[in-house]
């Protein structure tokens, strides 16, 4: 490390610059100690679970979780909890059978809950929609119906490319309910990111929209469909709801409206049991290689997981909570703790089509005090937004319902969390920072309410029954206040089973570095001295940008793929609202014109078409030369503290370190937000 460097950062934060969290500034001061902020004793009283569970958990992992899957209903118990003989190839619970849906949905009805509310759906215009469990049931059984006059069976994939309507919840269960395995694609993907999952998962059917409601104004989706499918031969269909009434390209035989084949259904649909380990869904995320990787999750271990999870981690109350979620369906967080978690638990939930800042930026404290939200799950990303956009706004709505709040998607720093504990949970409510991945499937690290204490910045523990610990480069477990990595060191219910189609990946991806019974997680950590882990953010090639994971070679390539492009880097650079930006260095080919601010505006509309708006650069920069080692590998370190407006750290392995030099200077400032 140079002494620049060195020098520079002992004001903030000694010790190495491999993790994000350690060379992001704006995360300001660290507080490996606290301040420790004890439960508060009536939710202690009353919490879901007491401090036991800890215990419980580790003098019988396999007990523990078998009796967390009986909260669930199966037509055949399972003859072994965990079949762990051929790692990392797990299978849990055994001959086991059930049916997603059903647990979800019907077994709440047969209760007696079918006039409970499941969601109160509200459109970014202001339209809105109440669906009970009743009516939920019988919309999951058309649309089930209708699946199965299409000729979707049991295995077959199906496409979701819909904005954040109550339709995608319906299709999700549909899908589950007839053992179709659903890979929902975030709306904001583009149809090139469509066409590829498309192909790679082989779907046989694409269930999407005209479009949606974003930021004010009605945005299409069809027409990505339909270039996307051009490409497909495996689609047959494409089921269209309408949900704006834009007008939209038909091709016949193919296309077919929602309302027309679902709307003429019956509502009875007998389901059926499915195995344990029957695939439910895909989810595509971003790797270190550009091509995402399709991530399997299973039935009977992932719904057990993340229905306990949900009930445990947010003391979830189906009688008195209204639960909220402000995520978007297309991510893992939707999927587990819109969806599936809060379903199996009879929560009532808010589902929410817009962005926070529309039409005004008290639009979610709006909502919070129109459904008296209870419990508020978020990212911190959204949480410095907030704080940017300032506390009055917050005051002036009732949050008085509130009384536990959680975040998920990177690390939060310590100043967000005071913000968001003060200004939105108005200092009573606990908040959980939920630390999982899309393969892990549910929350791995958390605290508890009314178990444990709570560190403003830490994710802390690893729940019940889930193992994880912080090793060095050899797996050694590392002793308190090292940095090192996250592993997690035994099985869990809702671990992802394979990256679809390619199980070597799998298994080099995830369980190749410390071995096949050790899952390296890809982010630095760090324990304290009171057992408390601290996440710093990926080692790897992924960025973090707003809690989405982007793969810096994943940008590389889309650039690389535009003609005047001939090389390129691409770095996540510290940023204070979205916690990463994208930073590319591109060099030019010989014959291209480097029209200045025309050229880096076209590159970025080309990497957000390729991959969707999300992946545009926040800036791009067109160098003559990139910092390369004598080996010729980039040195994305130097290109990193260039983008974050660091002194340069240690060039003496760099061929030419004039280019460094020559590309300092030229960084242009960051656009405002597009
Ligand atoms: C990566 C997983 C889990 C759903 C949303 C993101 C980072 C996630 C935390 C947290 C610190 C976090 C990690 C992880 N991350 N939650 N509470 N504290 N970091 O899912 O896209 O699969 O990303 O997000 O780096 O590896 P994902």
């Amino acid at each position: 490390m140079g002494r620049a460097t060195s020098r520079r950062r002992s004001s903030c934060d000694a010790g190495q610059r491999r993790y994000a969290h350690e060379r992001d500034g704006h995360r300001g001061q660290r507080r490996d100690r606290g301040p420790s902020i004890p439960p508060p004793d009536r939710l202690a009283a009353h919490a879901n679970v007491g401090p036991d569970v800890y215990d419980e958990a580790s003098a019988d992992r396999l007990a523990f979780w078998a009796t967390q899957a009986r909260r669930l209903t199966w037509t055949q118990e399972w003859d072994e909890v965990l079949d762990w003989s051929n790692p990392p190839f797990a299978q849990w619970f055994v001959g086991g059978k059930l049916n997603v849906a059903y647990n979800c949905v019907d077994r709440h009805v047969e209760d007696g809950h079918g006039d409970q509310v499941a969601y109160h759906w509200e459109g970014e215009p202001g339209d809105t929609r109440t669906i009970t469990y009743a009516q939920l049931k019988d919309e999951v059984c058309k649309a089930a119906n209708a699946l199965t006059e299409l000729d979707v069976n049991a295995g077959d994939r199906v496409a979701i490319y819909l904005p954040m309507i109550p339709e995608t919840i319906i299709a999700m269960l549909a899908c589950a309910r007839i053992g179709a395995v659903h890979m929902v694609v975030f709306g904001g993907f583009s149809a090139d990111a469509l066409a590829s999952r498309l192909d790679d998962a082989g779907a046989v059917l694409v269930i999407t929209s005209d479009g949606g409601y974003r930021r004010g104004a009605p945005s299409a989706l069809k027409p990505a469909v339909d270039d996307a499918v051009g490409r497909s031969p495996g689609v047959r269909n494409v089921l269209v709801v309408k949900r704006t009434g834009q007008d939209v390209e038909w091709t016949e035989g193919r296309d077919l409206w929602w309302d027309d084949v679902v709307g003429r259904q019956s509502t009875e649909h007998e389901p059926e049991s499915f195995d344990a380990e029957h695939p439910l869904y895909i989810m595509y995320t971003s790797g270190t290689t550009a091509k995402p990787k399709g991530i399997l999750h299973t039935s009977g271990g992932y719904l057990t997981q993340v229905a306990y999870t949900h009930w445990a981690t947010f003391d979830l109350k189906p009688d008195d909570d209204v639960f909220w979620t402000a995520a978007d369906v297309g991510w893992v967080t939707g999927h587990s703790y819109i969806v599936y978690g809060p379903l199996a638990n009879r929560a009532t939930s808010v589902m929410y089509e817009g962005t926070p800042e529309t039409p005004h930026r008290g639009r979610w404290f709006e909502l919070i005090q129109k459904y008296g939200v209870t419990i508020l799950y978020t990212a911190p990303t959204v949480i410095r937004t907030f704080m940017k956009w300032g506390e009055d706004i917050p005051a002036g709505f009732d949050l008085s319902s509130l009384r536990l709040l959680g975040s998920v998607g990177e690390p939060i720093n310590p100043e967000a969390w005071l913000w968001y504990h003060e200004h939105v949970g108005g200092g009573r409510c606990p908040i959980m920072d939920t630390w999982w991945q899309t393969e892990t499937g549910a929350h791995m690290l958390t605290p508890l309410p009314g178990v444990t204490s709570l560190v403003p910045g830490s994710a802390q523990h690893p729940f019940p029954g889930i193992s994880a610990k912080v090793v060095d480069d050899e797996g050694k477990e590392l002793s308190d206040d090292s940095t090192g990595l996250l592993v997690l060191t035994e099985p869990w219910p809702a671990m992802l089973r394979t990256i679809w189609g390619d199980d070597d990946r799998y298994v080099d991806t995830y369980w190749s570095r410390f071995g096949k019974n050790v899952y390296f997680a890809g982010d630095g950590a760090k324990k304290d001295a009171d057992g408390n882990i601290w996440l710093l953010g990926r080692v790897d090639d992924v960025m973090n940008v707003s809690g989405h994971r982007i793969s810096t070679t994943e940008v590389e390539s889309s650039l690389v793929g535009h003609p005047a492009v001939a090389e390129a880097a691409v770095v996540g650079a510290s940023d204070p609202t979205t916690g990463q930006g994208i930073v590319a260095f591109v060099i030019l080919r010989g014959n291209a014109e480097d029209s200045g601010d025309e050229l880096v505006q076209e590159l970025r509309t080309h990497v957000g078409k390729d991959i969707g708006p999300i992946a545009k650069p926040r800036q791009i920069m067109v160098v003559q030369e990139l910092p390369k080692t004598r080996s010729g590998k980039i040195m994305r370190r130097l290109l990193r503290d260039i983008a974050e407006n660091r002194e340069l750290g240690d060039v003496t392995t760099l061929t030419d370190s004039s280019v460094m030099n020559m590309i300092k200077d030229k960084l242009p400032a960051a656009p405002s937000e597009d």
